[in-house]
């Protein structure tokens, strides 16, 4: 089995145990004061960990719920059992399970199931990105103000809600629009299907990341940390857009 196939499976595993649990009234904890976790998180991450760990013993593992190792060096999966837990515990269908593979800090491949209709978006570096096996591509809108854009607003929220608000007004100016999906994984997959023009967040862990911005850069989009510089994983800014529009939300973005 190729890395990108075990990525599928270990995704549709997590995707699988979300399901079966998925509208049922889960009892969330809490991480921060408006941060949940839930038993289906860790169940998920079991059932993800479980895959990568038969199929690939010596690799390495980064996980959200379990935590690991330092993710530049080596072959390191990193996984995201549940992205989109607040959506999850009310019921709302953007939830995603995200799994991603890197080798010496570069990404190799990257599987996001989005649990609800089942749509699963994926790429392999140097091969393109796709949904449900079929290529998919950013969008060809240049124009900002008619261009959409996703964002997210991190946990850390109450301490920067004003630094947030005048973010989103510089970017309410240009843009036609702001979606707020709930999970960075599927605001990353759909600009990579170009649904939406491009996406911005700060405050993201790699974990939300890893597989999405391999599945943005080989649909054929840009991504980067908000200084332009190619996105590090470790960065807590990440701005991925169709190319086009890249440079306006940049400056849309800036303080
Ligand atoms: C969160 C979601 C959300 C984003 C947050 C993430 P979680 O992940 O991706 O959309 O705004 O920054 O932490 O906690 O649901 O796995
Ligand atoms: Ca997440
Ligand atoms: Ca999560």
């Amino acid at each position: 089995m190729d890395d990108l196939q075990i990525a599928h499976e270990a995704a549709e595993a997590g995707a699988e145990v979300i399901r079966r649990h998925f509208g049922r009234g889960v009892e969330a904890e809490w991480k921060g004061e408006v941060d949940p976790v839930t038993a289906v998180d860790r169940e998920a991450e079991e059932a993800v960990l479980a895959v990568i760990r038969r199929r690939r013993p010596s690799d390495r593992i980064l996980a959200e719920e379990s935590g690991g190792d330092d993710w530049n060096e080596g072959r390191v999966w990193i996984v995201d059992p549940l992205d989109g837990t607040v959506n999850f515990v009310h019921g709302l269908p953007q939830v995603a399970t995200s799994v991603g593979l890197r080798s010496d800090g570069r990404g190799l491949v990257g599987v996001v199931a989005s649990v609800v209709n089942r749509e699963v978006f994926a790429a392999e570096s140097g091969n393109g990105a796709t949904l449900n096996g079929k290529p998919i591509h950013v969008s060809s809108e240049p124009t900002p103000s008619r261009a959409l854009v996703g964002t997210g607003f991190a946990y850390d929220r109450q301490q920067r809600a004003q630094e947030m608000a005048n973010t989103l007004a510089g970017v309410l100016r240009e843009f036609q629009g702001i979606r707020r999906i709930g999970s960075a994984a599927l605001d990353l997959c759909w600009v990579a299907a170009g649904r939406m023009d491009a996406y911005w967040e700060y405050g993201v862990r790699p974990w939300d990341t890893a597989a999405g911005a391999l599945i943005v850069a080989e649909a054929g989009g840009r991504v980067t940390a908000f200084d332009g510089m190619p996105y590090p994983l470790d960065d807590p800014g990440i701005v991925a857009t169709n190319g086009l529009v890249h440079d306006a939300l940049l400056r849309a973005i800036q303080p």
